[in-house]
């Protein structure tokens, strides 16, 4: 599948086996992993070389499609799948995925299991798509064009194709709404500095990297106009888990009237995790805060805290904007119910 944009695929079945995109060695090297083993997959995607919450529900519903291949008794099937599916725990797209897959394997067996991993990774392209087009009617207008500013990595690499965050940045872009994009680096995996710098960049985007800790003063220089940010889980009544230092943003923002928008497909809106206090936030290795890639930044023996997400709770969410359209996240819980 191909969104057009002339970027690598984060995740493709080729030939048997799935194909990511090493999103470690990025911005360094384009390299990619074919993957043949469940543990290569799990590996992979603890390691985040696969990574952000619907290219995590692709892999794992192509991860199936491989298993099911692969073995030839439904337990087992199910077992290996149960293994994909827990490899990372806050993204609700990965369990998503499995789900989907292991229903179709059940069903129709290991062709119809991977039928539904390309059909997932299809609609995923097209439901971004649709959240750039919605996304439209949330830019702040702006003479000369709106300045967006985004951490983490919401864009191509982290979906199938085009991006949610990113993807209303680049429905914007490509309308003239938005001018020019705020990149937070995002510690500690830096997947702003190293992925959403390279995918403006890739796309013509104007964009500026920032540190982290400079989004507040920079919306206190009025340079921001609005925030948006992906989401790996939003609860029934809106709360959003995303990465680490979205909420400090979402704080920041309502202190500076900015607009916080968050973009999401609905695989990522689970409707059984009732407020953002149920969802399982990921502890990461220490290691990645006492260092900077190889180099170390801090004692050897420092205790660390390393959540790599937050909740952002509903009250400090402007929009959730899904591929049905733009939402209050009180409209959205509503929906859920209706
Ligand atoms: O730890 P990561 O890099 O997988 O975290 C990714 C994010 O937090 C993204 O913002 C989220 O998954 C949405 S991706 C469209």
């Amino acid at each position: 599948v191909d969104d057009g944009s002339g970027l690598p695929n984060s995740v493709e079945w080729v030939a048997g086996s799935i194909r990511l995109l090493d999103q470690r060695t990025l911005p360094g090297t384009v390299t990619y992993l074919d993957i043949t083993t469940v543990g290569g997959l799990c590996d992979a995607i603890e390691s985040l070389a696969v990574r952000g919450a619907p290219a995590l529900g692709a892999a794992g519903a192509f991860g199936v499609a491989m298993v099911a291949s692969q073995f030839g008794d439904q337990a087992s099937v199910r077992s290996e799948a149960e293994r994909i599916a827990s490899a990372r725990p806050t993204a609700v797209n990965l369990r998503w995925g499995v789900d989907i897959a292991l229903a179709a394997y059940e069903r129709g067996g290991g062709h119809a299991a991977l039928a539904a991993a390309q059909q997932l990774a299809a609609a995923d392209i097209a439901a971004n798509r649709a959240i750039g087009e919605h996304g439209l009617a949330v830019i702040p207008r702006r003479e000369g064009g709106a300045r967006v500013l985004t951490h983490c990595n919401a864009g191509h690499l982290a979906t199938v194709g085009y991006g949610t965050a990113i993807g209303i940045v680049r429905a914007g872009f490509d309308a003239g709404l938005v001018a020019h994009v705020y990149v937070d680096e995002t510690r500690p995996l830096l997947q702003g500095a190293r992925l959403t710098a390279w995918e403006c960049r890739a796309l013509g985007i104007p964009a500026t990297l920032i540190i982290d800790s400079a989004a507040g003063s920079h919306m206190a220089r009025g340079l921001v106009d609005m925030v948006v940010v992906g989401a790996d889980r939003i609860a029934a009544n809106g709360d959003v888990a995303n990465k680490i230092g979205t909420y400090s943003l979402a704080v920041l923002a309502r202190y500076h009237h900015v607009p916080f928008v968050v973009a999401a497909p609905m695989s990522t809106v689970d409707a059984a995790t009732a407020s953002g206090a149920d969802i399982e936030i990921e502890d990461r290795p220490g290691d990645e805060v006492r260092g900077v890639g190889s180099a170390a930044t801090a004692p050897e023996a420092m205790t660390v805290s390393n959540p790599a997400f937050d909740v952002t709770p509903a009250d400090l969410v402007t929009t959730i904007v899904t591929e049905l359209g733009a939402f209050t996240p009180n409209e959205l819980a509503r929906h859920l119910v209706s």
